[in-house]
């Protein structure tokens, strides 16, 4: 291996590493681990040390992508051409950040399955307003039952747009219904959904931008250094907050971790979002593309306590079974056993931190070997959008089977300290409903 100087961007699932160290940190974090494909973007000048490195380490490879340009070209095009409605539709369309507003704006007013409300995170370093909406079971008047939370935010890292899309259909079917699925009903019955589609406004904005900022995945600071902008949000919050740990300290590198936890914005956005509903919170999701895996916490330690594994792995599991049966085959696992160790995420934080115990971080479509996308494989972050709606479908049932296990979970349970306790005895139950109103009442 000998030590060749290089620079380049290795992109690993939705993880992104940059090699300013001699080739051999290609081994360094042990990708073997995974046991399944990883897709690595080099630059031309480097293929032929690139793939005597794959060689030397024992791997096979297949070129998937002559020329990662010539496909972000076509993609940049072919969204340039495209006559935007003034109303687009979220089930096929990637929608930009004031589109998005305007379309949580729009299901405030207009949502007809559920009651929303459209709430602010604060803003983002550019001054982009953060939106999220709250949707609440419809009523007829009269006071509301505060419920259960699950809380769901998307696109944290930019260029992943499946994830804020994703994040966008939840709130179509819970608001609209377009499907006249039986079970929205029944979903706004067990809880309150709180949804921010996309926490990294000016990120996701910027890869909009051209044909040479599609791939972007960080903030857009520009704070930090002279002219490398952006920190990693997702190696940016604070527990067990370390750039050593899957992150960097080089401000120029895609996984900066920033010069301290929450240096920017938009975590911090999140983290005054996140602790205002931490007892409330039953299930956090925050949404990332690609390689179809449910991960868990803890990213920063594969070893670090968790007297819920067993739990975690349930809940994941039910949302991976469903999956599975669709064709699109998912991995349940700790994200620093199953990928390799990276400190900061959001999840290591609502878990840690916060006490969200079931906080995952699902990474969506499309899958590694998974027969049904692996067309889409190829395309990764630039996942067509006509696969929306075939993703966001699925993975709503997912999501509806993962809800009736935390449900169960929580609304079962005997332990006296637990507000949502409830008895065997069906009678108990409207003066346990009244008890949870004082008991959820200053949240
Ligand atoms: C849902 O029901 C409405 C009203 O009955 C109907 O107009 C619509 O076509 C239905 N949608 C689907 C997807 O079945
Ligand atoms: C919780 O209760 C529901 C129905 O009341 C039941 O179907 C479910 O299996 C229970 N879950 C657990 C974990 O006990």
């Amino acid at each position: 291996m000998g030590g060749v100087p290089f620079v380049g961007v290795v992109a690993l699932l939705s993880f992104a590493v940059v090699i300013s160290s001699p080739l051999g940190s290609l081994t360094e974090p042990d990708y073997s681990k995974t046991a399944r494909s990883a897709d690595v973007m080099v630059g031309q000048a480097h293929f032929d040390d690139v793939q005597r490195l794959i060689r030397s380490a024992g791997l096979t490879s297949t070129v998937t992508i002559e020329n990662v340009q010539k496909v972000l070209d076509k993609d940049f095009n072919e969204r340039r051409r495209e006559k935007r409605s003034v109303q687009p539709d979220v089930t096929n369309t990637y929608l930009k950040h004031n589109e998005i507003n305007d379309f949580l704006a729009r299901v405030q007013s207009t949502a007809t399955a559920a009651d929303v409300t459209m709430g602010s995170l604060g803003q983002s370093f550019e001054g982009r307003d953060t939106q999220y909406v709250t949707i609440t079971q419809k009523t007829a008047g009269g006071t509301k039952r505060d419920k259960y939370l699950i809380v769901i935010d998307a696109g944290i890292h930019a260029r992943e747009w499946i994830a804020p899309a994703m994040a966008l259909n939840i709130i179509n079917k819970l608001a609209f219904n377009p499907d006249n699925d039986t079970d929205v009903a029944e979903m706004l019955e067990k809880f309150d959904w709180v949804v921010a589609p996309s926490i990294n406004p000016d990120g996701y904005e910027y890869s909009h931008e051209s044909r040479y900022t599609r791939l972007w995945r960080k903030t857009r600071t520009t704070k930090h250094h002279s002219y490398c902008r952006g920190v990693d949000p997702n190696r940016n919050f604070g527990f067990d907050w370390n750039p050593a740990v899957g992150g960097s300290s080089d401000p120029c590198s895609d996984i900066y971790a920033g010069p301290r936890a929450f240096s920017e914005p938009e975590t911090e956005n999140v983290r005054q979002w996140l602790t205002n509903m931490r007892n409330r919170a039953k299930l956090y999701l925050t949404l990332h593309a690609y390689g179809q895996y449910m991960l868990y916490p803890y990213g920063s330690d594969e070893n670090r306590r968790r007297e819920d594994e067993d739990l975690l792995v349930e809940v994941a599991n039910a949302f991976a079974n469903v999956l599975n049966s669709k064709g699109r085959r998912y991995s349940v696992g700790n994200s620093a056993g199953l990928l390799y160790p990276a400190a900061g995420g959001a999840d290591d934080y609502a878990k840690g931190e916060l006490g969200i115990s079931l906080s995952y971080t699902p990474e969506l479509a499309p899958g590694a070997d998974d027969p049904k996308v692996q067309t889409d494989w190829r395309v990764g972050f630039m996942l067509p959008k006509r696969k929306i709606k075939s993703v966001a479908d699925d993975t709503w049932e997912g999501l509806k089977a993962m809800a009736r296990r935390v449900f169960d979970e929580y609304d079962n349970a005997t332990d006296d300290d637990d507000v949502s306790s409830r008895s065997d005895w069906d009678g108990w139950d409207d003066i346990f409903d009244e008890w949870n109103d004082d008991a959820f009442g200053d949240d």
